[in-house]
């Protein structure tokens, strides 16, 4: 199947707009303050570009890289670091970047690792909400679109590394994945 034959879920329009209200939301939020950015590798390096040069804060990024153990992230749990951040984090203001917030273990992971740092704040900005998925009870302070259940790639996120790069977010048929 060609890539613009998978069904748009949101188009480059749509996320732009939205994205441009989230920065406008975090320029309310922290005006006057600096904030650092940590995107999570690899699908949130989209969103980070997008978000991080629509806002009008003085702004650093940075990125973090996890893992889970094996394939067995859903059930385990068990999810590791791959690359830590490389920016001292306390007294910042760290706006967690995430493209997609599924059963929520990567993000509970995360933050309470974060926090180990005593930042000033910690707030987490997802582009998409799996909301129906989630294991944890964890929330975004920013949340782009909340979807259904479809395994979706674009704008950042793959399948097998794939489709990282289309600009629209599409919805993979169960007999791709
Ligand atoms: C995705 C996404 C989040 C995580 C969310 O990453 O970017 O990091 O899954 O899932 P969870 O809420 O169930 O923990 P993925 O493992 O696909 O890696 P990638 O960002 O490199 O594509």
């Amino acid at each position: 199947m060609l890539m613009d034959e998978l069904r748009v879920l949101l188009t480059h329009k749509q996320i732009q707009d939205r994205v441009g209200e989230i920065a406008a939301q975090l320029d309310r939020d922290f005006a006057g303050q600096s904030v650092i950015f940590i995107g999570v590798l690899k699908g949130a390096t989209i969103f980070l570009s997008d978000l991080a040069r629509r806002v009008q804060l003085d702004a650093t990024f940075d990125f973090i890289g996890v893992a889970s153990y094996g394939k067995q992230k859903q059930s385990s749990g068990e999810v590791r670091l791959t690359k830590d951040v490389e920016q001292p984090l306390t007294g910042a203001n760290i706006i967690l970047v995430e493209d997609i917030l599924d059963t929520g273990l990567t993000m509970n992971y995360l933050r309470n690792m974060l926090l180990t740092h005593q930042p000033r704040c910690l707030k987490i900005a997802a582009l998409l909400d799996k909301a129906c998925r989630r294991q944890i009870p964890i929330q975004a302070d920013y949340v782009g679109f909340t979807i259904p259940d479809e395994f979706v790639v674009g704008y950042g996120m793959d399948h097998a590394e794939r489709y990282r790069n289309l600009p629209d977010i599409r919805v993979l048929p169960p007999e791709l994945i």
